[in-house]
């Protein structure tokens, strides 16, 4: 893995653009970033990181104009913007259906997270790349997220292709995540970014549990649920069902049917799960039948994922 120092933030945005995977310094903690308009990108972030589950991940962009090109913004969140950006403050927004985003940086959902970093070298690698960067913590899962670039060489070195060192990260937490709805702004997650200086500007902030049963109008998802029921597991297609299929086989008979990998790869059917849900649920079938999908790697995340689709789906 290189070390780039700060006069290399030319080469950092160069690897981003090629597709690699960068540890980006931010005044939080390092991000572990690559272009979130590729869903191949995307998918080895989780890999790196090997989550156990897709979260919905942090779009990382260089200005208030660059995050209205994914992102809705009311009078609301438009101020909150324009008071803390750059900074520890993570908006989340509905996504704007020309978005050049991958659905599995929104985990599926029609809501992003946006926020413009304040670190001098990433807003540079921002400014040059021109694009959304996607950037979880670069910690592997359940471990500290990694206030040092040496942090993330320790913690992720083999899985990424370069860390741009910009020296310690100043606020070390990460940042304060919040969702505005009409005209409230719910906490999401507490971080750098305290209280009592948001709201001066935002008015009192609501406390949501971040796993709020997702379709209930109104409140605060934080998962995407097809509006379809899902079948798991299943050897056989029913009348009227739509197909998520895997591997080289795939079931026949459904009215409409998609395949995750026909090659049988998790990395690939992982790039693919969330449009492909959302493709088969706007066919309108009874219900979307879901093949045996292997548990190692990706698969887990994959699993995570369809066993909430089929336990929050309404009939
Ligand atoms: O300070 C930070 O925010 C760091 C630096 C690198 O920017 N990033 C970071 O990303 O902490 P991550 O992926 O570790 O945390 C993102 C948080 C998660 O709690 C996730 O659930 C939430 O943001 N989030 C992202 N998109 C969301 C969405 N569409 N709806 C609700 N929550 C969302
Ligand atoms: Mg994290």
């Amino acid at each position: 893995m290189l070390t780039l120092k700060p006069h290399q933030v030319q080469q950092a945005a160069e690897l981003l653009v090629s597709g690699q995977l960068v540890g980006l310094p931010t005044e939080t903690v390092y991000g572990l970033g690559g272009l979130a308009s590729r869903d191949a990108v995307v998918a080895r972030i989780f890999e790196a990181k090997q989550r156990p589950s897709f979260n919905p991940l942090i779009a990382h962009v260089f200005d208030l104009q660059a995050a209205e090109r994914i992102a809705q913004f009311d009078p609301l969140s438009r101020r909150l913007a324009a008071q803390f950006w750059p900074g520890p403050l993570t908006l989340v927004l509905p996504r704007r259906t020309d978005a050049q985003l991958s659905w599995l940086v929104s985990a599926g959902m029609d809501t992003v997270a946006v926020r413009v970093p304040d670190h001098p070298l990433t807003l540079e690698v921002l400014r040059l790349v021109a694009a959304p960067v996607a950037a979880p913590s670069a910690n592997p899962s359940g471990r500290l997220s990694p206030t040092t670039a040496a942090d993330v060489a320790e913690a992720l070195g083999g899985r990424v292709t370069a860390v741009l060192d910009g020296g310690p990260c100043r606020v070390g937490v990460e940042s304060t995540v919040l969702r505005c709805v009409d005209n409230v702004a719910w906490l999401l997650r507490p971080g750098g970014l305290a209280r009592q200086q948001l709201e001066p500007v935002c008015g009192p902030l609501h406390r949501a549990q971040d796993d709020e049963h997702p379709r209930s109008p109104g409140q605060l998802a934080s998962h995407y649920a097809p509006l379809h029921p899902v079948r798991l597991d299943v050897s056989a297609v029913r009348p009227g069902e739509a197909l998520l299929a895997f591997g080289p086989q795939p079931l026949t008979g459904a009215v409409a049917t998609l395949n995750l990998s026909p090659s049988g790869d998790l990395t690939e059917a992982a790039t693919h799960l969330f449009a492909y849900l959302r493709a088969l649920d706007a066919v309108q079938p009874r219900a979307i039948a879901v093949m045996p999908i292997p548990g190692h790697g990706l698969g887990e995340a994959i699993g995570d994922r369809l066993r909430r689709a089929a336990a929050t789906a309404t009939p």
